[in-house]
């Protein structure tokens, strides 16, 4: 047994694949962002005042998820603070928070005590009612001459989490602030977010706004290869590596970092097969693998009532025969039964049909209208992923559920 564990230390140690993984890593800051220059320009255009000591307009960044919103925008942070001049008579304080990270960002509380802390103020551990900790907030920007630059990254979260109203006091500061200003900048993956805010927060958040639309296969061709070339020992890609990781981030929206994901987990699972390369069918694997994964992570992080739509779609397909779909109006009256097993509130048929709809939106289950003749329709349900990853998924919700 002691044997076979080194021989898989030992191979490892003699890595073909990698240089450095941590390039293909999220946080990983390149030194050139290629295609960004036209939004990069613009955010250092509208920010450029708070060098001088001036209020900007507020900021609002949007475009789908890997499309290069954090890099840039933390770019122009760096750059910002590489120009701030030593005299001036006021302090150039740039805040960024990412409003989806579990812990610090899940409640008002948390978010402002975060902020408090980040600014140099200090909040106690046991919680302040919601004024108290506002106050502190607003004692502690305004404690000397700030200019401070909020950048609240993945905002939608904000209302998710907390509510719009956690906005609109945020868009509201600057009338509580005597010595001070803040400006805002939010940056969202969700494009529809801002249509459904109220219109005062709106109009407010969004002074200015910058769209960063999905980069095309040449574009995610040209990141990649930046990247690969400091990851990779020399010579382990196959031809066409980089080109099919592209094509397949290109198909999914232009992400870029779906692609560098891609190329990652390729290399990794190259490295652990101890092949001297990253052939063609790696890519295949990782996109396997980084779809499986993100479905599992989906489920897990869903409400029950979700997983209790889900298990009950899965239990009743598991058994019909034939591979027979299963109808909305069976999964209903099976979902009930589990509800009340599990003691949860029963939701209504039209909300659990909505569920379903993301189910199916989500690519987890397949859901085909049929009509019945005389205007009826029913709607039936299959399974879209494997059975492999039904099966994970079976899993995950019997930990967490009183399953069947
Ligand atoms: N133009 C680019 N050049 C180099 N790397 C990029 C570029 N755009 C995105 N990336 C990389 O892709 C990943 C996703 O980018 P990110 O800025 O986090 O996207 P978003 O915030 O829009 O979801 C990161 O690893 C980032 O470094
Ligand atoms: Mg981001």
């Amino acid at each position: 047994m002691k044997l076979d564990i080194d021989k898989i230390f030992d191979s490892f140690d003699k890595n073909n694949i990698f240089k450095d993984k941590t390039i293909l890593q999220s946080n990983y800051s390149p030194s050139e962002i290629p295609h960004r220059e036209e939004q990069i320009k613009q955010i250092a255009s509208i920010l450029a005042p708070v060098l001088r000591g001036e209020k900007t307009s507020n900021l609002f960044l949007y475009g789908k998820t890997g499309t290069g919103k954090t890099l840039a925008m933390r770019f122009v942070q760096e750059e910002l603070y590489k120009r701030v001049k030593k005299d001036a008579d006021f302090k150039l304080k740039i805040e960024y928070l990412n409003c989806k990270m579990k812990k610090v960002s899940d409640t008002e509380y948390r978010i402002l005590a975060e902020l408090v802390k980040k600014m140099g103020g200090d909040v106690p551990l046991t919680g302040l009612p919601t004024q108290a900790i506002y106050n502190k907030f607003i004692e502690t920007i305004d404690s000397e001459k700030n200019l401070v630059v909020l950048i609240l990254d993945e905002i939608d979260q904000t209302v998710k989490k907390i509510s719009s109203d956690f906005l609109y006091s945020l868009v509201r500061l600057n009338s509580e602030l005597s010595k001070s200003q803040i400006c805002l900048v939010g940056i969202s993956n969700d494009l529809r977010f801002l249509e459904e805010l109220d219109p005062r927060v709106r109009s407010s958040l969004s002074e200015e706004e910058i769209l960063f639309h999905p980069y095309n296969a040449l574009q995610i061709q040209d990141i990649l290869n930046q990247r690969a070339e400091l990851a990779f020992k020399e010579g382990v890609l196959q031809e066409g590596v980089i080109n099919k990781c592209a094509a397949l981030a290109a198909k999914e929206h232009g992400d870029a970092r779906r692609a560098l994901d891609l190329l990652r987990v390729a290399g990794e699972l190259a490295e652990r097969d101890n092949s001297k390369k990253i052939l063609l069918k790696y890519i295949d694997n990782a996109n396997e693998k980084i779809e499986k994964d993100k479905i599992l992570e989906t489920i897990s992080s869903e409400p029950k009532q979700f997983q209790l739509v889900l298990g009950s779609i899965i239990y009743l397909l598991e058994h019909q025969k034939n591979d027979l779909p299963v109808f909305t109006g069976e999964v209903y009256d099976f979902y009930q039964q589990l509800c009340l097993k599990n003691r949860l509130e029963i939701l209504t048929q039209r909300r659990v049909g909505e569920i379903i709809q993301e189910l199916d939106m989500l690519g987890i289950i397949n859901v085909r209208v049929i009509s019945k003749g005389r205007g009826g329709r029913m709607r039936e349900i299959k399974m879209a992923i494997s059975k492999e990853i039904t099966n994970k998924a079976k899993e995950i919700i019997e930990n967490s559920l009183n399953y069947v």
